[in-house]
């Protein structure tokens, strides 16, 4: 049967702010220690990112997202910072953080940092002068210690349970062996929460910001934007709760209203370096409308869409989130973020159902992505089509959650498997060593090398896609509307553009949209050939097409 694909009356607008780059921009986000490494040691590092971001000018994206590489015992894959001035010995030095910055800017690549203000490691200075100089020194105060519950504190002083697994608080011991205060962390006992009541931190932290800038990156990754303000007087739950990172959930250490003096006064100091320097918060807020309070036009720019990453595979669902999603941030005149798969996230191939079909799926879920309105995030391996990989040693495993019992949403070492270059053995050209996860044998049919100049690679298709996204106006930030599509297809109208995407496990016959220009299934390319009289399509199963009109 033909369906009808007449215009609908929704129709949705950018809002009054539409300049600056990062509102249609593709940022490609690099996980350092698994993307190149240029010195053997089987981790990735900032030389060999500097020797394959050629690859990402030539991939189409605009900027790059660098996950932590500062100083940091890596209790936490360097989201536990000791000193966020110097680069970690692992992955370079100062002088190749700046020659990192210096191509990618002459390759017109914008490089986006990543800080991490919530915590920082338990090795920090200041915290290793807050557990040296005891209870009621100033140094504590830059932390949240507190005496314990019970006749003898031997009681964590509230409910909260960390994101790993485990109460959220670590009792201390004095030099001697007594048992004393407790300090909190949402995170892993070596990421002690900083107290961003205390000026000195909001401090420190304007002058890292500072230094970064001044070295010459474009911005700030946020990590954890939505944790840094806990309730005053830090309540009770009053629940049993595993606290998720991933989560919607209202909690007394997520999303509270005072975050947003700390972002405000981070879009000012953002401000005074020009406009084209941006910050971009990691934020699980439990609603699109809470998520949009983070990018109002004085504070910061993006905010990760994890709404969309964690709808299903569903058609209906898909364009609820997407409404929803746009709705909000156009109440603020911000452009969406959106984002299928990052470092903490079991990647979307496998989240859509693993194999052939699930390969399909991301590959039409992310032609779908890159059809809205706004920006894009696109993690290091996507483009290639990586699954998760579900079969990793415990022995190999570093993840810090899957050694805590109950543990966050899911285990993160798959998702962070050093990505497959050339050759046609482990490290598949990650480096001249090894790699630090082992990588699965059937990697090497999803290399780079293996998958440039097939039209039907995935790896090409994120090529073409990136190259029609800079060349069609109608793309990026700007108006959509919904076309009346049947059940189980979206079909997505941008200015001389539409995307349909059929979400069934089946084809689907639609009248002919206008010219084909990119398929993510290699039956919708013969789409023209098969035109039958009455001017019909078959979208095969799970996929997704753009079209010229
Ligand atoms: C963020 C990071 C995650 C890290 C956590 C604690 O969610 O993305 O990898 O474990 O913060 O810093």
């Amino acid at each position: 049967m033909t369906q009808d694909l007449a215009p609908t009356v929704r129709e949705q607008t950018a809002g009054p702010h539409t300049q600056g780059w990062w509102r249609s921009a593709v940022i490609y986000q690099v996980y350092v220690r698994s993307f190149a490494d240029s010195d053997g040691d089987g981790i990735g590092d900032l030389r060999g990112i500097r020797e394959r971001l050629p690859y990402l000018a030539e991939l189409g994206v605009d900027a790059v997202w660098l996950t932590p590489f500062f100083a940091s015992p890596q209790a936490d894959g360097g989201y536990d910072v000791a000193d966020y001035r110097a680069v970690d010995p692992l992955f370079g030095s100062l002088s190749d953080a700046d020659d990192l910055v210096r191509t990618a800017h002459e390759l017109g690549l914008k490089v986006i940092v990543d800080i991490v203000p919530n915590h920082t490691s338990d090795q920090h200075v200041w915290f290793r002068a807050a557990l040296d100089e005891g209870a009621g020194a100033a140094s504590r105060d830059r932390y949240h210690f507190r005496p314990g519950q019970g006749e003898h504190g031997e009681l964590p002083p509230n409910d909260w349970e960390s994101v790993f697994g485990g109460p959220a608080w670590t009792r201390t011991c004095g030099p001697d062996g007594t048992p004393g205060e407790w300090y909190l962390h949402l995170f892993a006992p070596e990421q002690p929460d900083l107290n961003w009541d205390n000026e000195e931190v909001r401090e420190e932290f304007e002058s890292i910001l500072r230094f970064w800038l001044d070295l010459g990156v474009d911005g700030f990754r946020i990590d954890v934007a939505h944790g840094m303000v806990k309730a005053a007087g830090l309540p009770d739950i009053g629940r049993s709760e595993q606290a998720k990172l991933i989560g919607a959930q209202v909690l007394p250490f997520f999303d509270q209203d005072g975050v947003h003096a700390i972002h405000r006064s981070w879009r000012k100091l953002l401000d005074s370096y020009g406009s084209d320097r941006i910050g971009v918060a990691e934020a699980w807020a439990p609603t699109s409308e809470r998520l949009a309070l983070y990018v109002r036009p004085d504070e910061l720019h993006q905010a990760f869409n994890f709404q969309f990453l964690t709808c299903d595979w569903d058609a209906g669902s898909m364009r609820t989130v997407i409404d929803a999603s746009l709705e909000a941030t156009a109440s603020v005149g911000a452009p969406t973020t959106w984002v299928l798969s990052n470092h903490d996230v079991v990647r979307h191939t496998t989240r859509y159902g693993g194999g052939e079909p699930g390969l399909r799926r991301a590959r039409a879920a992310a032609l779908l992505m890159l059809a809205l309105p706004g920006s894009t995030y696109v993690y290091q391996g996507e483009e290639l089509g990586l699954p998760e990989v579900l079969d990793l040693p415990d022995e190999v495993r570093q993840d810090p959650a899957f050694f805590r019992a109950g543990s966050q949403d899911g285990t993160r070492d798959g998702c962070r498997v050093p990505i497959p270059w050339s050759g046609d053995r482990a490290p598949y050209g990650f480096g001249p060593g090894g790699s630090w996860l082992p990588q699965p044998e059937a990697w090497q049919e999803l290399s780079v090398e293996a998958q440039s100049g097939d039209p039907r690679s995935t790896l090409e298709l994120y090529r073409s896609a990136l190259v029609l996204r800079r060349e069609l106006p109608g793309l990026g930030d700007g108006p959509m509307a919904w076309l009346d599509a049947p059940e189980g297809v979206l079909a997505v109208s941008r200015p001389g553009f539409v995307c349909t995407l059929n979400t069934l496990d089946r084809e689907v016959e639609l009248p002919v949209p206008g010219r084909p220009l990119l398929s993510t299934s290699p039956l919708a390319i013969l789409i023209p050939e098969g035109r039958s009289a009455e001017g019909t399509v078959r979208i095969p199963a799970d996929s997704c097409v753009w079209w010229a009109v």
